[in-house]
C-alpha cells in the first residue's frame, strides 16, 4: 500500500512525511511544486530511502496527478499543499486562489476519477477504504471576541483574509465532493503550528531567527492578538489518527489548548534565548522587541475546541507549550545551516515582514 502526500516539502507536510516513514513501512509519494516554501533540504534524511518517492509538480496539473494515481494506486491522498502565509495573501492573493482553490479543485477531480475506477465488491475493497484527507486551518472560522467560546466544528465559516477565504473555499469543495459524489473525505482544521523546519516568515521562527541576528522583533499592533499553538508533531499524530479512524464526511478540529497573546510568545522566546544563547552585552533579547504597524484586517483571536477529536478518536497532544517551544528554540539553535539556506536567494528576496 502507498499514500500520496501533497505539499510534503513544506513545514507541516515534511514533518508528516518524516514521521510517517519513521513509523511505517508504507511508501509515500510526495508531490510538491517546490515554491519558496518547499525545501528538499528538509527531506535530506530520506534521500536514499526507496519508500520516499518525490515528484516535483503542481496539484493543479490534473494530468500529472492522474498519472501518479494510476501508477502508484495509493490507498489515501493527503492534501497539505497550499499557499499558507497570511501576510503574503494580503500583498498578493492570486497564488492563493490558484493553488488553494483551483489546485484543490483539480486534485479533487483527479482523485474522484481514480476513486471511481477502484474495485467495488465488498466493504473492505479499495473503493470503500480509500480516503482523501484535506488539511485545513482554524482561520476559516474567523475571529473571536475575548470571551467567546472556542471554535467547534459547527462554527460558521467567516474567513477574513485572502488566505483564510481561499482555504474556506477549498474546504467547501471537499465537503461538496463528499455530499455530491460520495468521495470518502476527511477534513482537519488546525490551529497555529510551530516546531522544526518552520519558515522564518511566520511569527515563532521569525522571532528566533531575528533575535539571533540582532534584528528587531516586529510585533504587529499591540501584540495582544491571541492564537492557539500546537507543536507540529502533535498535528502530524492527529492527522495519522484521523486517517486511521475518522468518519468519512466528518470535520475534526485540531488544537493544543494553548491560547497565548503574541507578545507573550515573543517574550517566552526571548527568555529561552537569554538562557540558552545570552546576548554578548548580557542584556535581554526583549530589548529588540519593536511594535510595528498592524496587519490589515488582523484577526484578534483564534481558539480551537479539539474535544471531538479527543472524545471520538482518543487523540491528545503530547507536548505542552513549554516543552514544545523549548524544543523548537533548541532546534533553531542547532540548525543554523538550514536557516541560512532558506533565507538565501529567491526566498530572501520575497520576504517582507512589515506594513507601511
Ligand atoms: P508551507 O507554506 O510551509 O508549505 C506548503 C507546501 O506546499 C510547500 O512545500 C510548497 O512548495 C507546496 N505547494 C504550494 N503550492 C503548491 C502546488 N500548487 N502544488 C504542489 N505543491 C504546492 O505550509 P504549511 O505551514 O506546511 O501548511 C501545510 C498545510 O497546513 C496548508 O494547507 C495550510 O493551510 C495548513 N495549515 C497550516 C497551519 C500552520 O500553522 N502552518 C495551521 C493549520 C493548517
Ligand atoms: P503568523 O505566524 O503569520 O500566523 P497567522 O497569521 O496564520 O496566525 O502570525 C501569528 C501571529 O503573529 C498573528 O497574529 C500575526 C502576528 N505576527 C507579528 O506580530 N509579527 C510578525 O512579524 C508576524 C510574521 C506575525
Amino acid at each position: 500500500m502507498t499514500i500520496l502526500v501533497t505539499g510534503g516539502a513544506g513545514f507541516i507536510g515534511a514533518n508528516f512525511v518524516l514521521d510517517w516513514l519513521a513509523q511505517s513501512d508504507e511508501p509515500v509519494v510526495n508531490l510538491d511544486k517546490l515554491t519558496y516554501a518547499g525545501n528538499l533540504e528538509t527531506l535530506a534524511p530520506l534521500q536514499n530511502n526507496p519508500r520516499h518517492i518525490f515528484v516535483q509538480g503542481d496539484i493543479a496539473d490534473k494530468a500529472l496527478v492522474d498519472s501518479l494515481l494510476a501508477q502508484h494506486q495509493p490507498r489515501a491522498v493527503l492534501n497539505f499543499a497550499a499557499e499558507s502565509h497570511v501576510d503574503r495573501s494580503i500583498r498578493s492573493p492570486e497564488d492563493f486562489i490558484q493553488t488553494n482553490i483551483v489546485g484543490t479543485f483539480r486534485l479533487l477531480e483527479a482523485v474522484r476519477a481514480y476513486w471511481n475506477s477502484l474495485p467495488n465488491d465488498s466493504e473492505q475493497d479499495d473503493k470503500s477504504t480509500f480516503r482523501f484527507l484535506h488539511v485545513s486551518t482554524d482561520e476559516v472560522y474567523g475571529s473571536l471576541g475575548a470571551t467567546d467560546p472556542a471554535f467547534t466544528e459547527t462554527h460558521r465559516y467567516e474567513p477574513n483574509s485572502p488566505y483564510s477565504a481561499s482555504k474556506a473555499a477549498s474546504d467547501h469543495l471537499v465537503r461538496a465532493y463528499h455530499h455530491t459524489y460520495g468521495l470518502p473525505v476527511l477534513t482537519t482544521n488546525c490551529s497555529n503550528n510551530y516546531g522544526p523546519y518552520h519558515f522564518p516568515e511566520k511569527l515563532i521562527p521569525l522571532m528566533i531567527v531575528n533575535a539571533l541576528a540582532g534584528k528587531p522583533l516586529p510585533v504587529y499592533g499591540d501584540g495582544m492578538q491571541v492564537r492557539d499553538w500546537l507543536y507540529v508533531k502533535d498535528h502530524c499524530s492527529a492527522i495519522r489518527r484521523v486517517l486511521q479512524a475518522g468518519q468519512t464526511g466528518e470535520v475534526y478540529n485540531v488544537g493544543g489548548w494553548n491560547e497565548k497573546p503574541n507578545i507573550d510568545i515573543v517574550k517566552t522566546i526571548c527568555a529561552l534565548l537569554d538562557e540558552l544563547r545570552p546576548r554578548a552585552d548580557a542584556t535581554s533579547y526583549t530589548t529588540q522587541i519593536a511594535y510595528v504597524k498592524d496587519r490589515p484586517g488582523h484577526d484578534r483571536r483564534y481558539a480551537i475546541d479539539a474535544s471531538k477529536l479527543e472524545r471520538e478518536l482518543g487523540w491528545k497532544p503530547a507536548e505542552t507549550f513549554e516543552s514544545g517551544i523549548r524544543k523548537t528554540v533548541l532546534w533553531y539553535l542547532g540548525n543554523d545551516e538550514w536557516v541560512a539556506h532558506v533565507q538565501s536567494g529567491a526566498y530572501r528576496e520575497s520576504v517582507k515582514t512589515q506594513y507601511s
